[in-house]
């Protein structure tokens, strides 16, 4: 029953992403087309991601799928509707640009949708569905699954995802406008070892990869924190830079405890004695979390080299945290 139900709301959102694929090349999807274009995107790219168009009339869409049989009862399951008492059932997504949102398994479970100008919110996403988990998804995974690079990247939205697998970046996926969850982490480790975060370079995008960072080093992912500066975000960045810039930000990506590190630095006057030392405290403690010797070792030295400091007592400082910590303190 429950599997029945599942079943007709893919077929559904099928039917939908087909319908606003057309749509866009209609001549009533023309100024969306050459939103689209204006943005960089190649006819392939626009077909490779489905893209779409829902028009400005507001239940186009309902009628066709009323016409294909599905019942109210369903179609209000879909997410793709809004209801109210005085208009009855119309569609969600009017006048915006279309990114069908697929599963792993190439099938659609969800859309966002776009302004093509400056009107709030400039995203409007299904809600979350019977078929439709936003946490245990990832956008461009279906695609990114395959690719022959050797990590996965994760950004914030669906245009860079687009703008990076155009430019050859076919490993590029997005967590679905909400903070990376534990269950995407797991998602992302069972296709690769290593992850580049590659969040916009705002106070918001660091604020995520803080975020991130533990959640994907807890399912065992070695991750490095790519700097986009003085760009906004990954579409930004190969739009104005190019592919072999980009490629270069990527080999260059930071080790994420030494991002952690350097964030946290921003917080203290290293030249003041007092922030010095509250300084090497918390990252003592920071390293104190590390079980493995060498690894702690390793980033110990780094830490002493990157921020001039003897290793020797960063490790001193380190120990007698050790020891506090199981209660051995001042004995
Ligand atoms: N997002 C959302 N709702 C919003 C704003 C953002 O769901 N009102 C999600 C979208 O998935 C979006 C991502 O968060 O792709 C990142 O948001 P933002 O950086 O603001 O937008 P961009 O992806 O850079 O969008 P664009 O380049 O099209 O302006
Ligand atoms: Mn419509
Ligand atoms: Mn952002
Ligand atoms: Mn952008
Ligand atoms: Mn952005």
């Amino acid at each position: 029953e429950l599997a029945d139900r599942r079943a007709l709301l893919l077929e559904i959102n099928k039917q939908a992403a087909k319908y606003f694929y057309c749509k866009l090349r209609t001549p009533g999807g023309a100024d969306a087309m050459a939103y689209l274009k204006r943005r960089g995107l190649s006819d392939e790219t626009i077909r490779m991601f489905g893209l779409g168009y829902s028009d400005k009339y507001n239940n186009d869409l309902y009628q066709f799928l009323k016409k294909k049989g599905y019942s109210d009862e369903l179609l209000k399951d879909s997410g793709l509707f809004n209801v109210d008492e005085r208009h009855g059932m119309y569609d969600k997504f009017w006048n915006r640009v279309i990114y069908p949102i697929m599963d792993v398994n190439n099938r659609v479970i969800g859309f966002g949708g776009r302004v093509m100008g400056d009107a709030k919110p400039k995203y409007l996403n299904s809600p979350e569905t019977k078929i439709f988990d936003k946490s245990r998804n990832l956008y461009g995974l279906n695609a990114a699954r395959t690719s022959r690079r050797r990590n996965l990247i994760i950004c914030e939205g669906y245009m860079d995802v687009i703008s990076m697998h155009q430019a050859g970046f076919t490993n590029a996926v997005a967590s679905l406008g909400t903070a990376l969850t534990s269950q995407q982490a797991g998602l992302l480790k069972r296709y690769t070892d290593e992850v580049l975060i590659i969040y916009d370079s705002d106070e918001a995008g660091v604020r995520a990869a803080l975020r991130a960072i533990p959640m994907l080093r807890s399912v065992g992912l070695a991750t490095k924190v790519v700097n986009l500066r003085p760009h906004k975000d990954p579409d930004e960045f190969i739009q104005k830079e190019g592919m072999e810039a980009f490629e270069e930000r990527l080999e260059r990506a930071e080790n994420s405890f030494l991002f952690e590190v350097r964030i946290l630095q921003g917080n203290y006057d290293l030249t003041d004695p007092q922030g010095r030392t509250d300084f090497f405290h918390e990252v003592a403690g920071k390293l104190l979390k590390f079980e493995d010797e060498i690894e702690r070792n390793s980033y110990l030295e780094a830490v002493a080299r990157l921020y001039h400091i003897q290793a020797d007592m960063l490790e001193k400082l380190v120990n007698k945290l050790a020891l506090k910590g199981v209660g051995l303190a001042e004995q």
